[in-house]
């Protein structure tokens, strides 16, 4: 994003013409720094060869997203996902499938599509699997939960006392001698994630630590696994202006991999640190309140419906005006339209004073914001716009009323 004339550009085309061409709330998604971050992951890894980079598609599945990281491999988290990399271009065979409730539906779907590996979460998922094997044999990992806990919001931890992986060592290797006694499944790999924005590089380190060691014992026991997946989880904050340095967590999780088992192939799957700075969401302002203790309410169109994650986990962006950027600033709360007192985009915005219609510019919000959207209050989810050399292109459409009851219309009364 830069500023000319006051006014704020992204790929050289002012927000406030994207707003007027396409309304609001919009998120706006530039391809040119999708792309560098795909590239920017792919380098760091290829230094720490062997090494590969998946896409986790939760962050923001969309199709016109997942086209700008073609290069990359994708992780999904549901069979949709696994189907939008595969509309976008990328093959089935480079994206793998995780998830700790699969359903045989999903696990048939998966294998239809010719995923490259599912990553077994459960006690008995070998055998679903195993039965929906026609043909060559499904690739499989097996997920365990590394005695490693992340400094994180509660919600974003996954390793100790929760539902994810093979919680034991002594449980992990007796599955794995299951799984690779299984007709039709081919063990060759472990994976983790122990969650999601974690800022510190060493909770990385031991996490690859712990599952380098897992993958040590089961080559001493004969298992001739391959692959090391130690999940996603890099931070960004949200206030965050440039990038975490991808360089030194490309080393954190590879070096303890690669002393353990200097073959093997180290695998991440960010989803945050992949995308989060490529979106920013414009929204207008609606009305502005001065309540009596002196604090001002800006009410936008949109909140939290299409970006939960202030209310969910506290989550704060910074804001700014489109255009008028200069001037005298105040503090302002950006309230959403959501009829929920909970429903505050930003408690503590520093912006030029701003009026009905002004356009608010909220940057960072290319994760799991479009990705985790609703129809709460009944509230049309936005439209996406990418940009890309210039030109910008509609890659979802805003939702119409007549969508919200699409559904319901065919069901008779
Ligand atoms: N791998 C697995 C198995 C995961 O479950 C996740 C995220 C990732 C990779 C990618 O993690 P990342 O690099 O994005 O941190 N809705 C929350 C984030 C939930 C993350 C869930 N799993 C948020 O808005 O902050």
């Amino acid at each position: 994003m830069r500023v000319e004339d006051g006014r704020l550009l992204l790929d050289g085309i002012p927000l406030t013409e994207l707003a007027r061409r396409y309304g609001t709330p919009l998120y706006v998604y530039d391809a040119a720094t999708l792309r560098s971050r795909a590239r920017a992951y792919r380098d760091a890894f290829a230094a720490e060869a062997p090494a590969r980079v998946a896409y986790s598609a939760k962050a923001c599945a969309l199709l016109g997203v997942l086209r700008a990281l073609r290069p990359v491999s994708v992780s999904a988290a549901s069979l949709g996902e696994l189907e939008a990399a595969v509309r976008a271009g990328i093959p089935a065979s480079r994206c793998w499938l995780h998830g700790n409730a699969k359903t045989d539906e999903e696990i048939r779907g998966a294998r239809a599509l010719g995923v490259g590996r599912i990553v077994i979460d459960g006690e008995r998922e070998h055998e679903r699997i195993a039965r929906a094997v026609r043909g060559a044999p499904q690739r499989v990992w097996l997920r365990v939960s590394p005695d490693v806990v992340a400094e994180t919001h509660a919600h974003l931890r996954t390793s100790g006392d929760q539902k994810f992986g093979v919680l034991t060592v002594g449980r992990g290797r007796a599955l794995v001698r299951e799984i690779s006694n299984t007709r039709g499944l081919r063990f060759v790999g472990v994976h983790a994630h122990v969650g999601s924005q974690i800022a510190d590089l060493d909770t990385f380190r031991r996490v690859a630590a712990w599952l380098a060691s897992f993958a040590r014992q089961l080559r001493d026991e004969g298992v001739p696994l391959q692959e090391v997946c130690v999940g996603g989880g890099l931070a960004v904050a949200e206030t965050a202006t440039s990038d975490p340095d991808l360089t030194a967590y490309a080393r954190a999780v590879a070096a303890p991999v690669h002393d353990a088992l200097p073959d093997a192939t180290v695998i991440v799957e960010p989803g945050r640190s992949m995308v989060a700075r490529s979106a920013v969401a414009l929204y207008s302002v609606q009305d502005r309140k001065v309540r009596a203790s002196g604090r001002v309410f800006l009410a936008v169109d949109g909140g939290m419906g299409d970006n939960i994650r202030p209310a969910l986990y506290g989550a704060r962006y910074l804001a700014a005006l489109a255009e008028r950027g200069d001037g005298a600033t105040e503090h302002v709360t950006i309230a959403g339209a959501f009829c929920e007192a909970g429903d505050v985009l930003i408690e503590d915005a520093e912006l030029p004073r701003a009026e009905s219609g002004d356009l608010v510019v909220v940057p960072g919000v290319g994760a799991y914001s479009v990705a985790m959207a609703s129809q709460y209050n009944h509230r049309p989810r936005p439209a996406v716009v990418l940009v890309d050399h210039g030109r910008a292109r509609l890659i979802r459409r805003r939702e119409r009323t007549a969508d919200l009851f699409r559904l319901e219309g065919a069901v008779s009364r």
